[in-house]
C-alpha cells in the first residue's frame, strides 16, 4: 500500500543501520537458549545530538509547528528526557525558542540530556512530581504567557506521542520493510522500549498499513499493560480521526510486557547495568538504563524462557538514550 504522508521536515539521519547481533545470539545459544537470529535497528544512530526515536516523530511535529507559524515550542518530560533534549537541539537548529517543563524532586545536576538542553539555549522550568500532575494546566499557562509576549507557541505532549507524532514510526515501519527485503528475512517480532506509547502506536499502525504480519512487542519502562492498551489505542484513534483513516482500533493487537520496569521509571537494578556493559563489550552497542537497557534485558530473559523459540528472526529496535547513561554512569561501577 502507498502511504500518503503529511508534510515533514528532513531532520533524522535515515535510513538508520540495520544489522544482526550474531555474537549475542551465539552467546545465548551456548547457554542453552533456543535463540532466534537477533537483529538490531539502530535508531540510536538517527543523529549524534538527536540520537533516538524522538527525531522521527519531530520531523512531523515540528513541520506542523512551522506550518502554523509558531516561533516557540513548549514540551515536557523527566529531567533527563531524551525527547526534551531532541526538541531543544532541533529548536536551536531551526531558530525556534524552546521551553522545557522538566520533572524533578531534587536539585538537578547539569549532566547528560540536561547539559545539552542548557548548551543549546532552551529555557528550562523545573517542577516536582506533585506539580507535574497538573501538566495540562502548566502547558496552558505557558501558552498564554507566550501569547501575551506576542509569540505563538506550539505544545508537544510528553514523548511527542500523539496523532501527528505517530507518523514517525509509520515511516520507520516502511524503512524496516526495506531492511527486511535487503536482508531477505521475515522477522516475526519487533521488540522495543515503550514509555509514552508513540513508538508502539506508530509501529503497530505502520505494519498494519503495510500488510506485514509482525508482532510489535513493547517492553514497558513505566506504567502497566492496561495503561499502554489505552494510551496506544488513543494515539491511534487520534491519528485516524486527524487524517481520516478508517481503522478498527479494537481489532489491533497491542502487546506490552510490563514485568521488567524494575524499581521505578528512571531507576534500574544492577542486572540492567551488567547487561549494558556486556552488550557494549560484545557488540559495540551501548544501551541506556532508563529505556533500552530494560527492554533489552527483558528480551534476553524472554529468549531464555523460550518466548521467541519458534522465531527464526527477531528485531530489537534501539531507541537511543545514551545521554541518560552519562547521568547515571557511577552505577556502571568501573
Ligand atoms: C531512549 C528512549 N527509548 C524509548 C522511549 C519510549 O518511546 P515512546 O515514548 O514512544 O514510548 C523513549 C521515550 O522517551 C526514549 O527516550
Amino acid at each position: 500500500m502507498m502511504i500518503s504522508y503529511p508534510e515533514r521536515l528532513n531532520l533524522a539521519q535515515t535510513p538508520t543501520p540495520f544489522h544482526a547481533l550474531d555474537r549475542l545470539s551465539e552467546l545465548l545459544r551456548a547457554e542453552g537458549a533456543q535463540c532466534p537470529r537477533v537483529w538490531i535497528k539502530r535508531d540510536d544512530q538517527s543523529g549524534s545530538l538527536t540520537t533516538g526515536n524522538k527525531v522521527r516523530k519531530l520531523e512531523f511535529l515540528l513541520s506542523e509547528a512551522l506550518a502554523q507559524g509558531c516561533d516557540t515550542i513548549i514540551t515536557a518530560g523527566g529531567v533527563q528526557s531524551n525527547h526534551c533534549r531532541a526538541v531543544a537541539v532541533l529548536g536551536a537548529q531551526l531558530g525556534l525558542k524552546v521551553h522545557l517543563l522538566l520533572r524533578s524532586d531534587i536539585e538537578p545536576q547539569p549532566v547528560g540530556n540536561l547539559l545539552i538542553d542548557q548548551l543549546v539555549g532552551a529555557t528550562v522550568s523545573h517542577y516536582s512530581h506533585h506539580e507535574f500532575k497538573k501538566l495540562h494546566q502548566l502547558f496552558d499557562q505557558w501558552q498564554q504567557y507566550y501569547a501575551q509576549q506576542g509569540s505563538k507557541a506550539y505544545s508537544i505532549p510528553t514523548g511527542g506521542s500523539n496523532g501527528t507524532g505517530l507518523w514517525g514510526y509509520i515511516a520507520a515501519a516502511e524503512e524496516l520493510q526495506q531492511d527486511f527485503v535487503r536482508e531477505n528475512i521475515c522477522p516475526s517480532h519487533i521488540i522495543h522500549a515503550t514509555g509514552s506509547g508513540g513508538t508502539q502506536a506508530g509501529l503497530t499502525m505502520g505494519f498494519k498499513l503495510l500488510g506485514i504480519d509482525l508482532n510489535v512487542e513493547g517492553y514497558a519502562v513505566c506504567d502497566n499493560n492496561a495503561y499502554f492498551q489505552r494510551k496506544v489505542s488513543e494515539d491511534i484513534q487520534q491519528w485516524a480521526e486527524q487524517y481520516a483513516v478508517p481503522v478498527d482500533v479494537n481489532g489491533l493487537s497491542i502487546v506490552t510486557h510490563d514485568q521488567y520496569i524494575g524499581p521505578d521509571y528512571g531507576q534500574a537494578g544492577p542486572e540492567i547495568f551488567a547487561w549494558i556493559k556486556k552488550l557494549a563489550a560484545l557488540e559495540g552497542v551501548i544501551l541506556d538504563p532508563v529505556y533500552t537497557g530494560k527492554a533489552f534485558y527483558g528480551m534476553v530473559k524472554d529468549i531464555r524462557q523460550g518466548r521467541y523459540s519458534n522465531a527464526s528472526d527477531i528485531v530489537f529496535l534501539h531507541t537511543g538514550g545514551i545521554f541518560g547513561l552519562f547521568a547515571q554512569q557511577q552505577k556502571l561501577d568501573y
